[in-house]
């Protein structure tokens, strides 16, 4: 069995004399789909924010790609590898599409222009295109302003900005919780195809029956502690549903 290429041991997180994490642990494998579900104040953001850089943890290891890591900031965990697409999105919505797939990121124009400072538009359109077509992605204008896309077409933009580093890891921070069937059904589609391309995924969700369709495996947290690891084929919605309130333990 290869080695996961995320891995946390005995995390632990506090905020003055709240414990929002205590001892936390779980492996990732390559490709692979973890939900991560409990009630509110559970500790999931906390944990998400922790892995990506957001906040320092207190004590215990991150293990990512066999090396020990300590990101001191979001921009070092996106350089290594791990993508987060936050609840609020992080997006410009007076910017067209390809502009948000960039941002703080954008292609300059080479020779003595991009000294200037001035940006590639055509480039940016074009690799836009590129990643699209290679995903099953309902965007199809790429200089549509983001302020006139749907709640899910954002959350598209959103996901697709994240995997399109080429990256190993994405989280997802209770990606459909604003959407309605359809946009919903387009979040996880494109989470299986994520998943086809043999990036890692980390959804939180509230919505057990999501998570029993698009995981491999469900990391249920209480109360800051991590109270199950379970397969998803092997569990139930209700057994699920039975960690998250506690009548199981
Ligand atoms: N920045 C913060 N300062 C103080 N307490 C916090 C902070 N962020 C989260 N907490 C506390 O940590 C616990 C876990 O919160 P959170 O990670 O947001 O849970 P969840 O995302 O599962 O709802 C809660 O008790 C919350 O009040
Ligand atoms: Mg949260």
């Amino acid at each position: 069995m290869a080695e996961p290429i995320l891995k946390a041991i005995g995390v632990n997180k506090s905020f003055g004399s709240v414990v929002a994490l205590s001892s936390i642990s779980f492996e990732l494998n390559a490709g692979e789909v973890m939900g991560l579900v409990g009630d509110n104040g559970a500790g999931k953001s906390t944990f998400i924010k922790v892995l990506s850089g957001v906040h320092r943890r207190d004590g215990g290891d991150i293990i990512f790609k066999g090396k020990h890591i300590d990101f001191k900031s979001p921009k070092e965990a996106m350089d290594a590898g791990i993508e987060t697409v936050y609840q609020d999105l992080a997006l410009a919505p007076q910017l067209p599409i390809y502009a948000n797939m960039f941002l703080g990121r954008e292609i300059m124009k080479k020779g003595i222009l991009g000294k200037l400072g001035v940006v590639d538009k055509d480039a940016m359109r074009k690799e836009v295109k590129e990643r699209l077509a290679r995903i099953k992605s309902h965007l199809n204008h790429v200089d549509q302003l983001v302020g006139t896309l749907s709640g899910g077409q954002r959350q598209a933009v959103a996901i697709t900005r994240a995997i399109g580093w080429g990256k190993d890891v994405v989280i997802m921070d209770e990606p459909t919780a604003a959407l309605g069937v359809k946009e919903s059904r387009q979040v996880l589609d494109l989470i299986k195809d994520i998943k086809a391309h043999g990036v890692s995924v980390i959804f939180i969700s509230h919505t057990i029956p999501h998570v029993m369709e698009v995981t491999d495996k469900i990391h249920v947290l209480r109360l800051g502690e991590s109270v199950a690891h379970l397969n998803t084929k092997d569990t139930t919605y209700e057994e699920v549903v039975q960690y998250i309130t506690g009548s199981k333990c």
